[in-house]
């Protein structure tokens, strides 16, 4: 079976209602990033931080997953594919996606801030101030927060160096490390970009634009792909 590595952003979610951070009305439109998503903020207002990520926890147990994430759970069929996302949702787990790696953490998790390894799924949305772990200290939301290291690279970059075809989804490939990644892959790699936004980077013999939103370009290359 051929590789398939994906590499996805939050326009993958869009469609099932989750709005990006980048575009017109995004999330860093709405928020100031280091007052929310950085260890300072939350070493100065650990509840605004709280807040944030629970407000967007409440939203992604509403949400599910949408044609996008359906067909690329369905390609598992045709390829070995590996899914690398820098979205912290679970919609690629539950459309069926059985290898996920997520490189900015997960909404839905919790970990210890006296020892990393210690990590809890929670099962409803809120995470309080005063919720602590085994070890009897805070929770805090397993994200990875601005200005903190991505564990998850080498793994990524393991992954991105075995594939055959590259599917970039829903990315503007503006926060590095993440956005590195296509650089990890093999010349040999066909890369396709989907996004209904302006390219990244020029299409060229190798590369592949698709500026069609997630479920529709998905479709478009499925079929493209199969000929
Ligand atoms: N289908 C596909 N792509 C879409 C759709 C859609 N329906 N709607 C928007 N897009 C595209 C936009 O054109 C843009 O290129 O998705 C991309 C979203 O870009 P960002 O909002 O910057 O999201 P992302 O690239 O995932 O951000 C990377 O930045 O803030 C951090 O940790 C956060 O993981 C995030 C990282």
């Amino acid at each position: 079976m051929q590789k398939l590595v994906v590499l996805s952003g939050a326009g993958m979610s869009a469609e099932s209602g989750i709005i990006t951070f980048r575009d017109m009305g995004g999330i860093w439109e709405q928020y100031d990033v280091t007052k929310v998503a950085s260890p300072q903020a939350w070493e100065e207002t650990p509840q605004l931080v709280m807040d944030f990520y629970n407000q967007r926890r409440k939203q992604l147990f509403e949400c599910k997953p949408n044609k996008g994430h359906e067909l690329l759970s369905q390609l598992e069929d045709t390829y070995d594919i590996s899914i690398i996302t820098q979205n912290v949702d679970d919609l690629h787990e539950r459309a069926g996606s059985s290898k996920v790696l997520h490189l900015h953490g997960e909404l839905k998790k919790a970990r210890s801030t006296s020892d990393p390894s210690l990590i809890y799924t929670l099962d409803n949305w809120e995470l309080k101030l005063g919720d602590l772990c085994e070890k009897g200290s805070q929770l805090r939301p397993h994200i990875v927060w601005f200005g903190e290291s991505v564990p998850a690279m080498y793994d990524a970059e393991n992954i991105m160096q075995e594939a055959d075809i590259v599917l970039i989804i829903g990315t503007s490939l503006s926060v590095y490390p993440a956005a590195g990644l296509i650089h990890s892959a093999p010349g040999s790699a066909h890369i396709y970009v989907i996004d209904p936004g302006t390219p990244a980077f020029t299409p060229s013999k190798n590369i592949t634009f698709i500026q069609k939103i997630a479920s529709e370009g998905l479709e478009e290359l499925i079929n493209k792909l199969k000929n």
